[in-house]
């Protein structure tokens, strides 16, 4: 089958994929080097820069980690005039000069992780595992697209486009902006970048690596700005792609805006969308209570829930719904929820004060409206900056839920067992088909509901976030985006001319 519309199905064992082989090398378990790390990122001076705007550490807002100016309208113009020129020579290195420079970039990147980890945990909030996660999860990409290039294609049969725009969200601010820039550098695309807005300095480090390794600064430039910025360069008849990732509402303005314009081959300018999802788990009542407790823990609070794949509604057959939501809360009690520079921390901020008040203003209306709502504590660090505490909600249906929370709130819907097609049924309603877990000893339930399953990914006995590039191709359909799958074997083909863009979007 294409790969749109072929879930990924992934069981326990697909975490010991080969995959590691491929990234920056980071013991990521032992705590002593996280130890060294920590140490290691405390003793960093403060990032400095010019601008008006200050980025602040969503951790603690007296913390100003850099400064920097939008773009202006003008400035984007030239820059993609530059983009234009710089083609004619980039796009005709061979595959094999252009990878060299990616794998240069990938080992620069593992050579300065105490720069770009802090960088992580003080511009975007996260924990140090996590921050050492992206980490690996950006070299793993720079390697992956660096060798599909240099294996699989020539200049002849597979030229490049010419000016692509990457726009990429706050939440992966390292490794989904270098997966984008990486995948189109490769396959012969000048580049402009635009990251987001609260996550300007980890992208301007990261593009700064990239010149080092030896792209040239006309063929790679940063567009530091917001949605405005964004929807200049989208608005330019000279881009001939866009890659978005981000929330589903800007990747329908980014669509109706491409409506209609053709790239100098005379195709549909292509749009590859990543967006949200409303993400579900199934756990039936056979299913190993203490796994699917951690696995829940960590689909829906890890990276504060900050993750587009994160666990956002879990279906509980009701015989085992009493037991499950009791260790539930039990385990919600012991995560520290706490300033993210401190190994000790299992739940860093939400990334700035917007987020904040929109998670907030849900959980009240849900409590308003009757539904039980229970949270954790937050420690005694979190005073200066935007924490959420990780919150659980009992509902009774999933059309309750509108719109994706982006944050560590978890609902929790129990089911009859003669109402499992049904609950199926409705999470695919959502219209979003990203991520999807699964928790049976039942094998034949398994496959079974799998099969049954829009999402693009999904996950069986086990936590349903954190897709090894490489490995576990990731992306979804629907409202949760376009395909074809980041990380994937198809994912590079959609930045070169001779292969069409996808027809349902
Ligand atoms: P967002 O859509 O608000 O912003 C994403 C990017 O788009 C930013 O760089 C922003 O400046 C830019 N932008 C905003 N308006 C624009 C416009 N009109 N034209 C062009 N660019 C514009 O999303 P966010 O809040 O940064 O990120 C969170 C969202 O991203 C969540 O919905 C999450 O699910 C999604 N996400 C999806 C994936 C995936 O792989 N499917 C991965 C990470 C995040
Ligand atoms: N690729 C990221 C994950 O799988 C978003 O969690």
């Amino acid at each position: 089958a294409p790969e749109s519309t072929a879930a990924h199905v992934i069981r326990p064992e697909a975490l010991f994929a080969p995959s590691r082989e491929n990234s920056a090398g980071l013991p990521l378990w032992d705590e002593n080097a996280l130890r060294k790390l920590s140490d290691d990122i405390g003793s960093l001076q403060p990032s400095t820069g010019s601008g008006n705007h200050g980025v602040l550490n969503p951790a603690d807002h007296r913390d100003v980690v850099g400064h920097i100016d939008f773009a202006t309208d003008d400035q984007i113009n030239d820059a993609i005039g530059k983009s234009v020129t710089a083609f004619g020579a980039w796009g005709n290195l061979s595959p094999d000069q252009r990878s060299e420079n990616l794998f240069r970039a990938g080992d620069l990147l593992e050579q300065k992780h105490p720069l770009l980890i802090d960088l992580l945990v003080r511009e975007a909030g996260k924990s140090v595992p996590n921050a050492v996660g992206e980490l690996r999860e950006a070299v793993d990409f720079l390697r992956y697209y660096a060798a599909q290039i240099r294996d699989g294609f020539d200049n002849t049969t597979h030229p490049p486009l010419g000016p692509v725009v990457c726009i990429s969200p706050w939440n992966f601010p390292l490794a989904i902006f270098l997966g984008q820039v990486s995948a189109a550098l490769a396959a012969g695309n000048t580049v402009l970048a635009k990251p987001a807005e609260q996550t300007p300095l980890v992208a301007s480090a990261a593009i700064d690596i990239l010149h080092e390794a030896g792209v040239p600064a006309d063929a790679l430039q940063l567009v530091i700005g917001d949605g405005h910025a964004g929807a200049r360069l989208v608005a330019d008849p000279r881009v001939q792609t866009v890659v978005f990732t981000g929330s589903t509402a800007v990747a329908r303005a980014i669509r109706d805006q491409l409506s209609g314009r053709l790239t100098s081959h005379g195709t549909p300018v292509p749009l590859i969308a990543e967006t949200g999802g409303q993400n579900g788990m199934m756990v039936d009542s056979s299913a190993l209570a203490e796994q699917v407790v951690g696995d829940i823990v960590a689909s829906a609070f890890d990276s504060a829930g900050q993750r587009c794949s994160a666990l956002r509604v879990l279906c509980v057959q009701e015989e085992c719904a009493d037991r499950i939501v009791t260790m539930l809360r039990g385990a919600m009690q012991e995560l520290r929820t706490a300033s993210p520079d401190m190994l000790k921390t299992d739940v860093g901020p939400v990334i700035d004060a917007e987020a904040k008040a929109g998670i907030e203003a849900h959980i009240a209306r849900m409590r308003s409206q009757g539904f039980n709502v229970f949270q954790s504590e937050l420690d005694e660090s979190c005073a200066q900056g935007t924490f959420v505490p990780p919150t659980l909600i009992e509902i009774d249906a999933i059309r309750t839920l509108k719109n994706e929370v982006f944050g560590p709130v978890l609902h929790v819907m129990r089911y009859a067992r003669a109402d499992r097609q049904r609950v199926i049924e409705e999470l695919n309603a959502t219209g979003y088909a990203l991520t999807f877990g699964i928790h049976t000893r039942i094998e034949g339930e398994a496959t079974d509901t799998a099969k049954q399953s829009h999402a693009g990914n999904i996950y069986i006995n086990r936590n349903i976030v954190g897709a090894v590039v490489g490995s576990q191709p990731f992306g979804g359909h629907g409202l949760s985006g376009t395909g074809p799958k980041a990380g994937g074997p198809l994912y590079l083909r959609r930045f070169l001319a001779a292969c069409p863009p996808d027809a349902n979007w």
